[in-house]
């Protein structure tokens, strides 16, 4: 969840009234220190503290799902490792001018409504695997954009099946070798490998958190199409 999180934040910077200039981050939210990651993670003098700020561009509230979450478990799932600066060298750069006009509002979801994987929001469990769902679900997202398609991509594949070469599985992995991955290996469909924790966890009572799962090289489901 770490990925759609920081997504969200680019697009409220490039959105808002402030285009162009950094964002000051809001100050006093010592959220990784505080009791050793043992206090929720959700309080309210923080909401509280985001929702008087007037530069904070978003209204903060309760999300039911995180209720029970203690800081050290929501960082748990917060997988997305630093991008190592030797494997961004030949990543090719695109740069705009500050002038470009972007538009008020943008929503992918009502600028390609055929496609029903934008919008839906899946459920990574209790594994560090946001950095797998955020490729994954980009990569169908974009299937159906350009070849009209609606198709579920298996997040189990790369979380599985990557290795190494992606990090550590559960216990987070980097966004951009999940794309190499794709590249060398391809992934099958979700119907083929599906998530391995459809339960998903609510807090308390996760631990300890699922090992990562073991690859396997066929499909656990009968299916059409692999790609
Ligand atoms: C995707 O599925 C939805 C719901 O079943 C359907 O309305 C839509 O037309 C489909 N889009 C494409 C591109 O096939
Ligand atoms: C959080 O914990 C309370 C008390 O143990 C429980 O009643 C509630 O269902 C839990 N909420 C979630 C979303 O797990």
């Amino acid at each position: 969840m770490g990925m759609p999180l920081l997504l969200l934040l680019l697009i409220l910077v490039a959105a808002g009234p402030q285009a162009g200039r950094a964002a000051k981050p809001i100050p006093n939210l010592q959220l990784m220190t505080k009791e050793g990651g043992s206090s929720r993670i959700i309080q309210d003098d923080i909401i509280k503290a985001i929702n008087k700020h007037p530069n904070a561009g978003w209204t903060a509230a309760r999300n039911p799902y995180f209720a029970n979450y203690t800081t050290a478990q929501f960082k748990h799932i917060l997988g997305v490792k630093p991008t190592p600066h030797s494997v961004l060298n030949d990543v090719p750069v695109k740069t705009y001018p500050r002038s470009l006009m972007l538009p008020k509002e943008f929503d992918a979801r009502s600028a390609w409504s055929q496609c029903n994987t934008i919008g839906t929001i899946l459920d990574q469990g209790h594994c560090g695997s946001c950095w797998a769902f955020g490729a994954v679900e980009c990569l169908q997202d974009r299937f159906c954009i350009h070849f009209n398609m609606n198709i579920s991509l298996s997040v189990n594949d790369l979380v599985a099946c990557c290795g190494f070469m992606c990090g550590d599985g559960c216990d987070g992995g980097y966004p951009i070798m999940a794309w190499r991955y794709f590249v060398r290996n391809g992934v099958v469909t979700d119907e083929c490998d599906p998530y391995f924790d459809q339960v998903g966890c609510k807090h308390p009572g996760c631990e300890p958190a699922y090992p990562t799962p073991v690859c396997e090289k066929k499909c656990k489901r009968s299916t059409k199409m692999a790609l």
